[in-house]
């Protein structure tokens, strides 16, 4: 599959990509010496083994030994094929993926079939709306609710008909299994299949590319559920998706906030009143992974809750998974509306002008964090205030080093009246300078589980892998090729590759090896730290080498004087000179 993508588009995909931006905006990084490190997200951890690596532009995880590039992270992160990450990652940087790039592995071929599916289930309920003999009730309540004939249009808005079987009669018995795989149909214990959403107005759900993943349903009365959504499937997971955000970043070229509302309607109406920058979780709290995807789009990020207590816990919800995501330059903000008030119902009393005064002057983070806890103390007296800094602790804690952080302990020492230094100290927040910076070692890499010295050609390569720049220094990999030694071939194609592309990083190359055999045993030998300083790389690499080409010599003088001195060719005895000259001199 990766065949069919040209490798220099994959080359030049991953110039332009930078994996610590790119796990950043989804597992927030710390940095630690040189390279940057979290929990990691493939396991559960408390203590941070996974790194990211800036200059090798790779990933691993001391933990679970979850490892790759750029383009494997979105395949695991985001379970996508690997077609679909490398167009992801193209969009990112704005480069389109040329034409004719199939993939032919399976979870692609498997799930293509489903978007369209759901894509014609969704054009169908549209036309439902328009053309079903009940589908004037559905267009009645939305006018009632003030919806425009426009809006509906955008978002998709259409009518589930009433009746068991409308999807199977329409779309044939074929569709039979994939409706029921996207949760459109329901399995009956004998069996037989059922609709899912019958007589609701259905809001279509995209993902951030614009493919139908899922739907909500909304009753037309007061029947209950009010809103149905589908359930998890292979295309929907409820805690990744926002309803709006594909439709917002349609309607702008760049969003500069986001505004996190709770409903359908919410959206839809805001959009209405030309607020276009408003998503909503469906039904759930706020996760880490729509904190990352929210983040992915924009800096800012203002959630806004009902006034009554529900909304108050909503917002501690949200708060707690947006600690861990504050890192320089974010934003987030939390605004509470009047009581009995939703985003639909007030942007149609008040307008949109008033409506963007109140999320211009929504809360701060920090100010919500202190108010919300300093209501739980009495701040008058220094006992209270010492229980602040107890109740900070937990959630100065989430957040990551940095800029942000540094501001909340200041305005919380002005809030306690308290030094900042000692503050700092009795929240433990002095970070180690050195965290994870070994100190400087120059040395061979130290022997594996035996004790016992990796082989020459095994340490070349780790150091290549490592730098690959170093290539550059072999000008005639080839006089290795008769060397007689494991995994010669493999050193000697990597210094040929790196010898024409030098600048490739060692996630670029081991991308290259991503079908091979080899790939796994290349990217175990990343994995390993980096044993030998920078500044000594050069010299390690070029004395490795040196090491080897003594060893061919060694290997072909034995060879050449195993053979009686009466059989040698001219060209052997030429060699065996030149050898013998080589091997005194080197
Ligand atoms: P609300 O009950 O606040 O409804 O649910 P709403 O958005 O104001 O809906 P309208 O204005 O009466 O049409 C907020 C959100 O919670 C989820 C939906 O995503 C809804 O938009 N929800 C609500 C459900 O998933 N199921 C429900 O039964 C109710
Ligand atoms: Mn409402």
């Amino acid at each position: 599959m990766a065949g069919k993508i040209p490798q220099q588009f994959i080359d030049e995909l991953l110039a332009r990509v930078d994996i610590v931006d790119l796990i950043d905006a989804s597992v927030p990084l710390k940095k630690t010496g040189r390279n940057h490190s979290a929990c990691c997200p493939f396991h559960d951890e408390k203590t941070p083994s996974f790194t990211v690596s800036q200059d090798k532009q790779f990933y691993h995880c001391f933990g679970c030994h979850a490892h790759g590039t750029a383009i494997s992270f979105l395949m695991e992160y985001e379970r996508l094929g690997f077609l679909d990450a490398v167009r992801d990652l193209a969009a990112h940087v704005g480069m389109e993926v040329p034409q004719g790039s199939h993939s032919t592995s399976s979870a692609q071929n498997d799930s293509k079939p489903l978007y369209e599916l759901m894509q014609q289930v969704a054009n169908f309920y549209r036309q439902q709306l328009k053309e079903h003999p009940k589908g004037s009730q559905a267009v009645d309540y939305l006018k009632a609710r003030n919806l425009s004939n426009e809006t509906a249009v955008e978002f998709g808005v259409g009518y589930a008909p009433s009746g068991w079987d409308t999807l199977q009669k329409h779309f044939g018995s074929d569709s039979t299994q994939p409706l029921a795989t996207t949760g459109m149909l329901i399995r009956k214990d004998n069996g037989s299949h059922y609709d899912r959403f019958r007589e609701r107005i259905m809001f279509p759900i995209h993902d951030s590319r614009g493919r139908v993943i899922g739907f909500g349903g909304r009753v037309l009365g007061d029947d209950t559920p009010k809103y149905l959504n589908s359930p998890e499937t292979p295309l929907f997971h409820k805690g990744k998706a926002l309803y709006g955000l594909f439709e917002a970043r349609q309607a702008n070229r760049n969003i500069s906030r986001l505004l996190i509302v709770e409903g359908y309607m919410d959206v839809v109406m805001l959009a209405q009143h030309d607020i276009r920058y408003a998503v909503a979780t469906l039904g759930t709290a706020t996760t880490v992974e729509h904190l990352a995807l929210m983040f992915r789009t924009t800096s800012e990020v203002v959630f806004c809750f009902d006034g009554d207590r529900a909304g108050r816990e909503a917002a501690n919800r949200a708060l707690e998974n947006t600690l861990p995501a504050m890192q320089a330059g974010r934003q987030a903000r939390f605004l509470f509306l009047p009581d009995g008030e939703d985003p639909d119902s007030l942007v149609q009393k008040e307008g949109k002008e008033s409506f963007e005064v109140r999320i211009d002057t929504a809360v701060p983070l920090s100010t919500y964090l202190y108010e919300h806890l300093a209501k739980q103390v009495d701040m008058s007296s220094i006992d209270g205030q010492a229980r602040l800094v107890e109740l900070a602790r937990p959630h100065l804690k989430k957040l990551p080093s940095g800029v942000f952080k540094h501001m909340m302990v200041t305005r919380l020492a002005k809030i306690t009246r308290m030094e900042e230094r000692s503050l700092s100290r009795l929240l433990g927040n002095n970070e180690p300078v050195t965290a994870n910076s070994a100190p400087p070692r120059h040395q061979r890499p130290r022997g594996n589980k035996q004790g016992k010295q990796p082989s020459l050609v095994r340490q070349a390569i780790t150091l290549l892998l490592n730098t690959p720049a170093l290539g550059q220094l072999e000008a005639e990999p080839q006089r290795f090729a008769s060397l007689n030694t494991p995994g010669i071939t493999l050193l000697i194609e990597l210094l040929e590759m790196l010898r024409t592309s030098p600048h490739l990083t060692t996630g670029a190359v081991l991308e290259r090896w991503r079908e091979r055999e080899e790939g796994r045993y290349l990217a175990k030998l990343v994995q390993q730290e980096n044993l030998v300083d920078k500044e000594y790389q050069q010299q390690e690499f070029r004395d490795l080498l040196q090491q080897l080409y003594r060893q061919h010599c060694s290997q072909r003088i034995e060879i050449l004087c195993n053979k009686p001195t009466s059989e040698h060719s001219d060209a052997e005895k030429r060699e065996l000179q030149q050898l013998f000259k080589e091997k005194s001199g080197i």
